[in-house]
């Protein structure tokens, strides 16, 4: 099972989980891929069979720079080779913000139009509530493991 990491971050907690997730899977013999800066290019050379989202969100409720350009290219494109495979995301927010993970929200909204089908529902991570979110994904990560199993 081939699963690529798409990870948004600003401050780099985001980047945290998402490294810490692609350690996890290839734990777990699955062969994870990560890139931050990935262009849609770096996604289909490694024919991904799963996507895994992983992002913060910034400004109001929007998504962090870094992965821009791959959700402008993933939209503008919406790429046969991605339609149909499982995937999820894990969104990291504040709920103090009104737009409580809206970057989450809006990758989640970008794999539904990608025919991307979720495998399990968002993890929100609350920044104002966790100090360790890179284990209070491995529950949801557990599942979403045991959801691509089957
Ligand atoms: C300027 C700024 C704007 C933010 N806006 C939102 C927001 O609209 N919604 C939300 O849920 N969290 C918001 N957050 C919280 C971050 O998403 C949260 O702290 C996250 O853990 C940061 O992850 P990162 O280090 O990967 O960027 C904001 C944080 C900052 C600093």
């Amino acid at each position: 099972m081939k699963v690529a990491i798409l990870s948004g971050s600003v401050y780099g907690a985001a980047e945290d989980v998402a490294r810490h997730v692609e350690k996890l899977l290839k734990q777990q013999d699955i062969q994870a891929w990560h890139n931050p800066r990935a262009t849609l290019q770096d996604v289909l050379a490694f024919a991904p069979e799963a996507l895994l989202g992983v992002t913060s969100t910034t400004g109001m409720g929007e998504l962090p720079d870094n992965i821009m350009p791959l959700y402008a290219q993933l939209r503008d494109e919406l790429p046969a080779a991605l339609r149909g495979l499982p995937g999820g995301v894990i969104g990291l927010g504040d709920s103090s913000y009104d737009l409580y993970c809206g970057g989450g929200e809006q990758l989640r909204e970008l794999f539904a139009e990608l025919g991307v089908r979720e495998v399990q529902g968002m993890l929100r991570l609350d920044a104002s509530e966790s100090v360790n979110p890179e284990t209070d994904a491995e529950p949801w990560l557990a599942e979403f493991v045991r959801a691509l199993r089957t």
